[in-house]
């Protein structure tokens, strides 16, 4: 790349283009908030949410007490809150009736944890992926309209500048026309070592972290953070960043599911207890474009420009929409521009939350859909899930988007939904 082109271009751009954030931080009325999820992304969103000043914290719930004790500090030093913890989130909502809950568990539980604050009457804020199972989703679509509830899902690369400037770009024709997408995360390493089976640690409930999920013996490497590569507690990468990527697949194209996907995959260089792929491609078959994806836990991407993100094939160019290296385009004549913007991005984690959090109470306060509604969610989501499926099978699916289902493969229904383990029942 012609450096000075970039550099150029980048200035050019940025002179030429109102950057956009979102409206933050309105005044209006303040919300009883709940935190169910008291771990990393949890903070994350609970930090923005004490930052709008717009909520009054009132409870927080987690399974394990360290996290319990740890966010509970974390409001009292910022507010004059002092939310009562939880260790089951349906007392939580039973008794507090927040009028806003935020869900940042593990993937597994995000359904019927954001099911059951929405028929306490709350808005939610879900994050992604939103489901572990199709079907899940789609029953918290249902809920979510059922009561008539605001339900946000964390993809925040929606209101995120650059990604909403080169979602224009591409939408105003300017790479052409685009026939092929590329979305893919490539990380180094040669696969992690095994970590022995270990006692639950004091003050965390294992029964109730694995839910209605498979009950395994606890091992530190599954919590906190680490369920994402397991795939009883969530779907590995492709669920974890490709829902990301998907999500702006879906927003450019307006389209909203496949018809036909194929995944293959592997553990090839992970001794470690998690069983996700640590080498994944999937493809899937849109009317007017191809889908792709690619991650792979080994090599990096050294050899090529971006380490992950999403390519736009268009007739006129090629356009990458990254994270911290924000937008790229680069044109098919080799004498135009090579147009850039940088990413704006919060600390901490690099990210767009609070941006979300202002569009959330916006839509709460008029009562219109948020920006990432559940249903977006929910396609994007599917979008992982169909190549996992896929993966699982060894072959290929065609998906009927109308219906939600693979016409005519009972084999391949099956893996729509799940069973439940002990009390826990499957969401409708
Ligand atoms: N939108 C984004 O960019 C983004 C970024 C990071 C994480 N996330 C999502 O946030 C979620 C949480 O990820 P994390 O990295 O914070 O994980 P984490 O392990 O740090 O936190 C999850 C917390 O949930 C708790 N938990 C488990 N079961 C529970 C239950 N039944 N009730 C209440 N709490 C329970 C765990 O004890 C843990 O403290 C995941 O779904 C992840 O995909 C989203």
């Amino acid at each position: 790349m012609n450096r000075r082109h970039f550099l150029t271009s980048s200035t050019a751009l940025a002179s030429t283009t109102a950057l956009p954030r979102l409206a933050v931080a309105q005044s209006g009325k303040t919300y009883t908030t709940a935190l169910i999820g008291a771990g990393w992304w949890g903070g994350n969103i609970l930090g923005e949410a004490m930052a709008a000043k717009r909520s009054k914290i009132v409870g927080i719930c987690d399974v394990d007490d360290q996290a319990l004790d740890a966010m509970q500090s974390k409001v009292k030093q910022l507010t004059s809150d002092d939310p009562r913890r939880y260790k089951d989130f349906r007392e939580l909502v039973a008794k507090e009736k927040p009028e806003i809950v935020i869900v940042a568990t593990p993937d597994h539980w995000h359904p019927l944890a954001a099911i059951a604050a929405m028929e306490a009457g709350a808005h939610v804020y879900v994050e992604k992926p939103i489901s572990h199972t199709i079907r899940e989703g789609r029953a918290m679509v249902n809920a979510a309209r059922a009561a008539n509830r605001v339900v946000q899902v964390g993809t925040h690369r929606r209101v995120s500048a650059h990604n909403i400037e080169a979602i224009k770009f591409l939408k105003a024709g300017k790479a052409g026309k685009i026939h092929m997408v590329r979305c893919f995360v490539h990380s180094g390493g040669r696969g992690g070592e095994p970590t022995p089976n270990s006692e639950v640690p004091a003050g965390l409930d294992w029964d109730m972290w694995c839910g209605p999920a498979p009950l395994i013996p606890y091992n530190k490497a599954l919590h906190p953070k680490g369920f994402r590569m397991h795939l009883d507690y969530a779907n590995g990468v492709i669920a974890d960043w490709g829902i990301h990527w998907f999500d702006q697949v879906l927003w450019w194209s307006e389209e909203k599911s496949p018809k036909s996907a194929y995944s293959a995959g592997g553990r090839f260089v992970d001794r470690t207890m998690m069983n996700a792929p640590d080498a994944q491609t999937a493809t899937y078959q849109f009317t007017d474009f191809i889908l792709e994806w690619e991650h792979r836990r080994f090599a990096g991407n050294n050899s090529e420009r971006h380490p992950l993100g999403a390519y736009f094939y268009g007739t006129e160019g090629v356009m990458h929409i990254g994270w911290q290296d924000g937008f790229t385009f680069y044109p098919v004549n080799a004498k135009a521009q090579t147009i850039h913007m940088d990413a704006q991005l919060n600390l901490p984690d690099r990210q767009n939350i609070r941006e979300l959090w202002g569009d959330f109470l916006t839509a709460i306060d008029t009562g219109r859909r948020p920006v990432c509604d559940i249903e977006y969610g929910h396609q994007a989501t599917v979008i992982s899930l169909l190549g996992n499926l896929s993966m699982k099978l060894g072959r290929s699916v065609k998906w009927d988007g109308a219906k939600e289902e693979i016409p005519g493969d009972a084999a391949a229904n099956k893996l729509l939904a799940r069973d439940y383990r002990g009390e826990w029942r499957y969401p409708v």
